[in-house]
């Protein structure tokens, strides 16, 4: 689904594109190349490889794809991709050791109940490329900067790219639309460093805001992070309203 010029959405089990549970997948289209950002679990990541073609993309200039953390629901179908489509799966330093491990080893949840179990299994794979805080990426013509924003897991990454259409940032489960923040149990979220993530994505003052749940936006994306912001210096919890 196009949502702006470059920006794809072609994986979202909220918005039924791909299976139940999927976070939303978004493509980044640079022209010569495309790049994945996130791709939900594991179950069929060739649903979002459907919804591109559907959309006109090119699977052969599919090569990169980011990772905002390595939660199922993001990284589930990461093994797929890099084995079947070749692309390069990038990712911070902290969230790559995670996948390599699996999130069960590496949380030590190997224990927990049934019903939850399934729920940290994830395909484990190995990053072939680890980032680092502002490094810039070409995806074709576009340029692509990583940002480490600490807070929903202490290595998560968000990604900017400067379209026609103004600044596009890709936020994970860092911050969401009306200033909601997904703030786990320690150790799975880095508490003491949610602020100053949150406050790094504020400065780039975005238009279009990505998250990987919940609604999107294309203007005055910034405005949101903002609230979060506002939220959390002020000891308040999001006022609830309605999604509109
Ligand atoms: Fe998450």
């Amino acid at each position: 689904m196009k949502l702006t010029e470059g920006i794809y959405l072609c994986g979202s089990g909220a918005y039924g594109l791909t299976p139940e549970g999927d976070c939303h997948c978004y493509v980044i289209d640079g022209g010569e190349e495309l790049a994945m950002i996130d791709c939900g679990l594991q179950n069929d990541p060739q649903a979002i490889l459907a919804e591109m073609e559907k959309d006109g993309l090119d699977l052969g200039r599919l090569r990169y794809l980011f990772l905002t953390h390595v939660h199922p629901d993001h990284a589930g179908g990461c093994q797929w991709l890099q084995k079947n489509c070749g692309v390069c799966v990038m990712a911070g330093e902290e969230e790559g050791k995670v996948l390599e491990s699996g999130l069960q080893k590496a949380f030590n949840l190997e224990k927990i109940p049934d019903g939850f179990a399934s729920y940290t299994k994830i395909l484990r794979a190995v990053p072939d490329h680890i980032l680092h805080d502002g490094e810039e990426i070409a995806v074709g013509a576009l340029k692509v900067t990583a940002v480490h924003s600490p807070g929903h897991t202490p290595g998560s990454y968000s990604f900017f790219t400067d379209t026609r259409g103004g600044r596009q940032l890709f936020c994970g489960d860092q911050v969401f639309y009306h200033g909601f923040i997904s703030l786990l149990a320690p150790p799975f979220s880095a508490y003491g460093q949610y602020l100053q993530g949150l406050k790094k994505l504020s400065a780039l003052n975005a238009d279009g805001l990505f998250p990987g749940h919940l609604l999107w936006t294309l203007r005055n994306g910034h405005r949101h992070i903002d609230e979060a912001v506002w939220n959390m210096e002020s000891g308040q919890r999001p006022e609830l309203k309605p999604f509109s």
